[in-house]
């Protein structure tokens, strides 16, 4: 049986890569999408009532939702010819009064979610298919005002470049997309579009994923869209971190409780 699994595909930028995933690859025999809100799930698998749509509601920042997620695995024992590994959360805001609880979800699901799924899902994966792991322009330099977003970030991308080199030997290709500023109910909670998030231009989501999946067909290891995002990838290549979070900071774009 082959399939692709979307994490995060009840809202946002996951939502439009399950729309695309569909369109591109329609002989599929199943897609699978993973979010917590199992209601969302089921609305997107009744929209489409000719495909095999598989809701499968799980927290990703639980420990216990990955042996729900292996015992699936094992069970159906697909081909996962796709993989979006996409589900992220954000909470911004001075380290020191940040929640406990925001912390751990942040960590659990950016770092933990994200690095499981993709240990569970990449025996499952053979030669010709793909995985796309969604990082963020965040984590191209320490950015003050959410420190352990784009730390979390910048583990992604550590995690995926080494992944994509061990994958190509056998021919699964395995691709870091950062996204920047997006339209979707994350940046909304947790940014304004003021201070240095208004300079920001906004993702077209219907561009970035059906690129981003044309990319990793292609074998590609990073997907930066956008040429402000690429020069802004360049620069924190070049200046020196302790420069770079002179002009990082996001203090005067987090929403005031
Ligand atoms: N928005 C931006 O400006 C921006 C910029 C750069 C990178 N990104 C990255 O893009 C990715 C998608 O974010 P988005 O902007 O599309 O945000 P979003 O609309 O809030 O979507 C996040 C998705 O993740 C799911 N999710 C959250 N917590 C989860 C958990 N514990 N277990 C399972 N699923 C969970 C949510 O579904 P449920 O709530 O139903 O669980 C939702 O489907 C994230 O990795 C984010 O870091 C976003």
């Amino acid at each position: 049986m082959q399939i692709a699994i979307i994490t995060g595909a009840s809202s946002g930028l996951g939502k439009f890569f399950f729309e695309k995933v569909a369109e591109r690859y329609p002989q599929l025999d199943e897609y699978w999408v993973v979010a917590r809100s199992e209601n969302k799930l089921k609305e997107l698998a009744e929209q489409h009532p000719r495909l095999k749509v598989r809701a499968v509601p799980l927290d990703l920042a639980d420990t216990r939702s990955m042996d729900t997620f292996e015992n699936l695995l094992q069970e159906q024992q697909p081909d996962i010819r796709v993989l979006i590994n996409n589900a992220g959360f954000d909470r911004p805001g001075l380290f020191r009064e940040m929640k406990k609880t925001d912390i751990y979800s942040l960590m659990n699901l950016n770092v933990m979610g994200t690095t499981m799924v993709s240990r569970l899902c990449l025996p499952y994966m053979s030669k010709g298919s793909y995985q796309i792991i969604t990082g963020s322009i965040g984590s191209f330099a320490p950015l003050p005002w959410r420190a352990v977003y784009s730390a979390s970030k910048a583990y992604v991308r550590f995690l995926a470049r080494a992944l994509h080199e061990e994958e190509r030997k056998r021919g699964v290709n395995i691709m870091l997309l950062s996204p920047g500023k997006m339209d979707t109910a994350m940046f909304h909670q947790n940014s304004t579009d003021s201070g240095n998030m208004s300079i920001q231009p906004y993702l077209n989501l219907d561009q970035v994923t059906v690129t981003a999946m044309q990319k990793a067909e292609r074998g590609c290891a990073t997907y930066t869209p956008m040429m402000f995002y690429k020069v802004y990838r360049l620069l924190a290549k070049i200046v020196p971190s302790a420069l770079m979070v002179k002009f990082t900071s996001v203090e005067s774009s987090v929403p005031k409780e």
